[in-house]
């Protein structure tokens, strides 16, 4: 039987995880066909990832039938699982989302800040156009979305494609819980975290190790610092007790940026005026890892793809296509809609929760009320996205203006509208929708 996975952005220095994912799954996910997409101007990247990617499934030894192209429309031929992993405009324009705000004060934060709303509307008109093709070609595919903002691209396919069978996936929910096995000195599949929230803003509610609650301990253990499972691209600044047994959840590390905001944006500025921002950290790091990648005896994913902070997302993705495919009923963290499950949201609005995958997809597992702690918050964020993506689909002006002046970084409506006004002049390459009316 064929099974074809087909990779959108294919040339991205993460995509030897992924293929790692494939190779150690294969004998219940056996992947027979395999195909890298990419554009023109991620030629050079496809073809040294495509050869990689060669080595290493010839070492697996087994018969995964791999090519790369540019022509996607192609590549969907017969496809049954897509993923996307884009960045519209490159690290190019990460470098842009992350340093404007900062020079006006503001934290930048390529998924969670202003420049996540940019990522944001430059992504989700191409997302769509993919899922189009999707739709027309391969209409029986799952489309599995890493491309970020996650949650806000997955709940603007969700809302504005004609193809439904969309799920967004994230490693920050694995991390967690891999590092909350480590520090409990158990194997993670013992581990249960309850997530509740939004992708980048989701809280684990209960921890429940071999099926005993053991929350109390893992929050004590987070106010002495004896768990940190933040990604490469977050240092952990810790947090207080008074914060952790007031909110009684398990922050997600990019809570820093919510309720440690000046501290974060102290040392984003000292890391800018050092060593310039993120982007300019992750160039180099890509520059060292497409070196290595060249290395005829390569034949694995290397080490060095550590540095990066989505480092294991294919485990999310990966597990995900092999549930949904072999009909598990287990239980995953996932992007999907609300449906009811969290009280106090839209029902049409992309949550990141628990869901029992099967092959007709994840069903969210039931939350109810949020906690009063975080409610108010939570709702703020949700409204938040939605009004992104809408400006992201009308490119009108003063819908990016509203999503600006809601994110929390920027509560200012002076500095909002500097930074949107700089940040769409600076991508307006990539903003139709706002520069041609
Ligand atoms: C985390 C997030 C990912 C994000 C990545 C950035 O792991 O969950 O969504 O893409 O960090 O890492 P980078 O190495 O690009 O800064």
């Amino acid at each position: 039987m064929s099974l074809k996975v087909v990779i959108i952005g294919g040339g991205s220095s993460y995509t030897p995880e992924i293929i790692e994912g494939f190779i150690s799954r294969y004998e219940s996910f056996p992947v027979s066909e395999l195909s890298l997409v990419d554009i023109e101007s991620g030629r050079g990247k496809l073809e040294i990832v495509g050869a990689l990617a060669r080595r290493m499934i010839n070492k697996s030894g087994y018969p995964i039938k791999l090519s790369w192209t540019l022509n996607r429309k192609e590549a969907l031929q017969n496809a049954d699982f897509v993923t996307t992993q884009i960045r519209v405009g490159g690290l190019k324009a990460r470098e842009k989302d992350e340093k404007i705000p900062l020079t006006h004060g503001v934290i930048g934060q390529e998924t969670n800040g202003p420049g996540g709303i940019f990522k944001a509307l430059r992504t989700i008109p191409v997302l769509l156009d993919i899922s189009r093709d999707i739709h027309d070609i391969c209409p029986g595919a799952w489309l599995i979305n890493f491309t970020n903002p996650a949650g806000i691209v997955t709940e603007a396919l969700l809302k504005y494609s004609l193809h439904k069978k969309v799920v967004g996936v994230c490693n920050i929910p694995i991390n967690m819980k891999n590092s909350v096995a480590e520090m409990m000195n158990v194997e993670a599949k013992h581990v249960e975290i309850e997530f509740i929230g939004m992708n980048h803003f989701v809280f684990g509610r209960k921890v429940c190790v071999k099926g005993i609650d053991r929350t109390e301990e893992v929050l004590d253990k987070l106010i002495h610092n004896e768990v940190d499972y933040s990604p490469a691209n977050i240092i952990s600044l810790g947090w207080s007790k008074e914060f952790i047994q007031s909110i009684n959840l398990l922050p997600n590390p990019y809570h820093q940026y919510y309720f440690q905001t000046e501290d974060v944006l102290a040392k984003d500025l000292k890391a800018f005026a050092e060593n310039g921002t993120r982007a300019e950290i992750v160039k180099e790091v890509e520059k060292e890892l497409f070196v290595k990648y060249q290395e005829e005896q390569l034949q694995e994913k290397p080490k060095e793809l550590e540095k990066r902070g989505g480092a294991y997302y294919s485990d999310a993705a990966c597990s995900l296509m092999n549930s949904i495919y072999n009909d598990k009923g287990d239980i995953q963290t996932v992007n999907i809609l609300n449906q009811g499950a969290i009280t106090g949201l839209p029902h049409d609005s992309v949550i990141e929760v628990n869901a029992v995958i099967t092959k007709v997809g994840p069903k969210p597992i039931t939350i109810g009320e949020l906690p009063l702690s975080v409610r108010g918050i939570i709702q703020q964020m949700k409204a938040f996205e939605q009004l992104v993506i809408e400006a992201a689909i009308s490119g009108e002006y003063l819908k990016a203006y509203q999503a600006m002046i809601m994110n929390p970084f920027v509560r200012n409506e002076k500095k909002a509208k500097i930074i949107l006004d700089e940040l769409l002049e600076a991508h307006k390459d990539y903003l139709p929708q706002f520069h041609t009316k």
